[in-house]
């Protein structure tokens, strides 16, 4: 009953985004539902590894090519998270502050993966079943099954779950002996368009593989950076499971993240207290409607457009809402979003930078979070604005489309619209404003959207049911 989860990132450990979130909540759920699951993930030197304490249980030496690496393997001593945390320590690779974007992101990742299997090789460990997370952990499901190492292990199952299909983490054939004496005659499961592709590699070689919606499960076989026909050719081991919420964390009732909690019998007096937090701390009238945008500005969020589709807004109902923007990622956004901010300093306030409290007071403060995603496998944000009574404006697409209808269609209680691009959400912020103005409707439309269980209870009993069908150990 023993599962490994492998990532590059956990909640509150290390969060750059989603794979956080999930990472960070699943393995909890499924130990609530009477499995054994932990967290594996590289040591990054931050507040979380600082302020608890670690046991050593493993050290041990590898190498990555003629590089010779001692590491150990630290264990979070009181499971305060709800499973087992194990952090892979390699000084000078995996001791750093930062989760990616190091030059070295390759050799950072390959030796995380190797180390691990070293560890519960030498441990004499036999997991049940490894769920590997996203390309970081993409080789693991080759290396057990083609590496003279660990033929020990070649039987264990794997299930590889694809957050982001766009992120591949492919590297140069020239860094093949970095991975440990593998069968030559099998490199071809490695390969993609002419280099290492751990991602491809993964889905060739993993027993089964998730995404995280079913929308975007049929999605990756028309748009996933050119593995299209890698999906398309595996697509009987693909299965789409739509992500859930940690509604211990996401919980307006009890989050200390915010200014005022609340129930679904008291949402308007609750969301106007958090809304006038929070538009008095940036400047912004709490009367009118506030629409909002939390997320990383870059290209698959649509975050290029919203200066413009912001701006346009404006000029289309002057006066009439504000808009505030809290994300950090390409410079040329970050700069646009600025300096439309020095135009507009009454009605639109952007806060570059990553804040979780702040995220958690934007979910409870404003009346509409607008995600005109180009790509989104499935998307949380949504799910945390539904569960603070606050409308998610979605474009239709992955995860947005499995979760979101539309409220003039039946039982619907959000706002969507088919392509990102600047008339879809200039529209899409009229059809907001009309709504606010009818109070009672967007009251009840409040009370559905509290209501709704995106919880993990029910996505994580997919998972196990999974599991059970490739171990029925499980
Ligand atoms: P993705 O993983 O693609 O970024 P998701 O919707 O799955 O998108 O998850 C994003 C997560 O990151 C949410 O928990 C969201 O609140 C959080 N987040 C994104 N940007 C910021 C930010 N700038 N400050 C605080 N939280 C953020
Ligand atoms: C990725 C996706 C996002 C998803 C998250 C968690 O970062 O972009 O849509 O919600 O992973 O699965």
């Amino acid at each position: 009953m023993r599962i490994f989860h492998l990532s590059a990132e956990c909640y509150p450990v290390a969060k750059v985004g989603g794979l956080a979130d999930v990472v960070g909540a699943l393995p909890k759920y499924q130990n609530l539902a009477g499995l054994q699951a932990a967290v594996v993930m590289p040591y990054y030197n931050r507040k979380f590894v600082k302020e608890n304490v670690f046991d050593t249980v493993f050290q041990g030496a590898t190498l990555l090519g003629t590089r010779r690496l001692y590491f150990e393997i630290l264990k979070e001593q009181t499971d305060k998270l709800g499973f087992e945390l194990f952090l892979v320590r390699i000084p000078g690779l995996l001791d750093r502050e930062e989760i990616y974007s190091y030059p070295d992101e390759t050799e950072q990742f390959v030796a995380f993966q190797i180390a691990f299997l070293d560890w519960i090789s030498f441990s004499q460990q036999s997991p049940d079943l490894i769920h590997c997370h996203d390309h970081h952990s993409g080789l693991i499901p080759f290396l057990l099954y083609h590496s003279k190492l660990y033929t020990r292990l070649a039987n264990t199952p794997t299930i590889f779950t694809i957050h982001n299909g766009q992120y591949h983490g492919a590297f140069g054939w020239d860094k093949l002996s970095y991975l440990p004496e593998i069968d030559l005659s099998k490199t071809g499961l490695l390969d993609w368009a002419g280099g290492i592709n751990p991602l491809a590699a993964a889905v060739k070689c993993c027993w089964r593989y998730t995404t995280v919606s079913p929308t975007y499960l049929q999605e990756l076989t028309i748009n996933s950076n050119g593995l299209e026909y890698l999906f398309y050719m595996e697509r009987a081991k693909g299965v789409g499971i739509i992500n859930g919420i940690d509604t211990d964390i996401w919980n307006p009732k009890t989050d200390p993240m915010i200014a005022s909690n609340f129930s679904v019998l008291q949402v308007s007096k609750g969301k106007q207290a958090n809304k006038e937090a929070l538009c008095s701390r940036f400047n912004l009238a709490p009367d009118k409607p506030l629409v909002s945008f939390i997320g990383r500005l870059v290209i698959e969020k649509g975050a290029d457009l919203l200066a413009t589709a912001i701006e346009q807004s404006f000029n289309e109902h002057p006066g009439q809402f504000n808009f505030l923007l809290l994300g950090a990622g390409e410079k040329e956004t970050e700069i646009e979003l600025l300096q439309l901010k020095a135009f507009y300093p009454d009605w639109f306030h952007v806060f570059i930078g990553y804040d979780e409290a702040l995220a958690h007071l934007v979910y409870a403060g404003s009346d509409f979070l607008l995600m005109p995603s180009r790509v989104e496998p499935c998307g949380l944000n949504q799910l945390y604005a539904l569960r603070y009574g606050t409308m998610p404006m979605v474009r239709t697409t992955g995860g947005l489309k499995d979760t979101v209808i539309d409220f003039g269609d039946e039982g619907g209680y959000g706002i969507r619209y088919n392509d990102a691009s600047v008339e879809d959400i200039c529209e899409a912020v009229s059809r907001a404003l009309v709504l606010f103005n009818n109070t009672k409707h967007l009251q009840s439309l409040r009370k559905i959207m509290m209501a709704l269980d995106f919880s993990w209870d029910r996505s994580s009993k997919e998972y196990i049911n999974l599991y059970k069908s490739l171990n029925p150990i499980i």
